[in-house]
């Protein structure tokens, strides 16, 4: 058994509700980051029961951060955590927060769970983590419920997604430029690929969660040998 999913069964305090199928999804992303000095920011903190998990997990050479909408949250500074106060779907707040504790290696979004704070939050943050990172959400089928649809583009976080999955693709961006919308650079006529394109190594789509992998990107090349 994993050591996440242990933890959670061992765990009677009432602070800390998952799915079971998540463990596997985390362990398969987050155990490269083990006892590193890495920077979790994790976006919904509630009883406090994740950052404890977290804490346990990646060991005391890891800062863990976490934000939330409610004040209740305060409490956790006394356990060792950084916790800030405020609206996920607010960029200036989640730009302040970055500033505070630097550019994070984890990012965990068990927030609000609406599509437009699950946007917001990635087209704010993504950019601003460690250039091999993690980006994970979580709850994703929020995106079927008509109550978490909340984008005046109509858009929602699973579609913002699997548009992003498209970006991937170095070939078919070339070949669809008109579809990505992308034009050719004004001064030297290159093809402007998407910044998501150049720094994202895979897209990874579970029952529930979706993971982003951050590096950096070489463009491909292949050759018959
Ligand atoms: C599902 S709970 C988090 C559970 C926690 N991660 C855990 O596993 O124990 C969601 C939390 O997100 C917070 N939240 C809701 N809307 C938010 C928003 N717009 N910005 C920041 N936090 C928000 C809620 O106050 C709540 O504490």
């Amino acid at each position: 058994m994993s050591d996440l999913k242990e933890f959670f069964l061992s765990r009677d305090q009432g602070d800390l509700y998952k799915w079971y199928n998540y463990f596997d999804v985390y362990e398969r992303h987050l155990a490269p980051f083990r006892d590193k000095e890495i920077v979790l920011l994790e976006i919904g903190v509630s009883m406090g029961g994740s950052l404890k998990m977290w804490r346990a997990y990646f060991g005391e050479n890891a800062r863990i951060a976490g934000i939330d909408i409610n004040d209740y949250a305060k409490r956790f500074a006394a356990n060792g955590f950084d916790i800030f106060i405020g609206d996920q779907a607010d960029p200036a707040f989640l730009k302040s927060v970055i500033a505070k504790i630097g550019a994070p290696d984890i990012i965990i979004d068990d927030g609000g769970h609406t599509s437009n704070q699950q946007i917001v939050s990635f087209q704010t943050l993504y950019p601003l983590m460690k250039e091999e990172a993690i980006y994970l959400v979580e709850d994703t089928h929020t995106s079927f419920l008509p109550g978490f649809q909340d984008r005046t583009d109509g858009q929602t976080f699973l579609d913002f997604a699997g548009n992003h999955a498209d970006k991937l693709s170095w070939i078919d961006l070339i070949k669809n430029i008109e579809r990505f919308k992308t034009p050719p650079d004004q001064r030297t006529g290159d093809l402007v690929l998407p910044y998501f394109t150049r720094c994202t190594f895979g897209v990874s789509f579970y029952n529930g969660i979706v993971v982003f992998e951050r590096r950096k990107m070489e463009e491909p090349w292949a050759e018959r040998r």
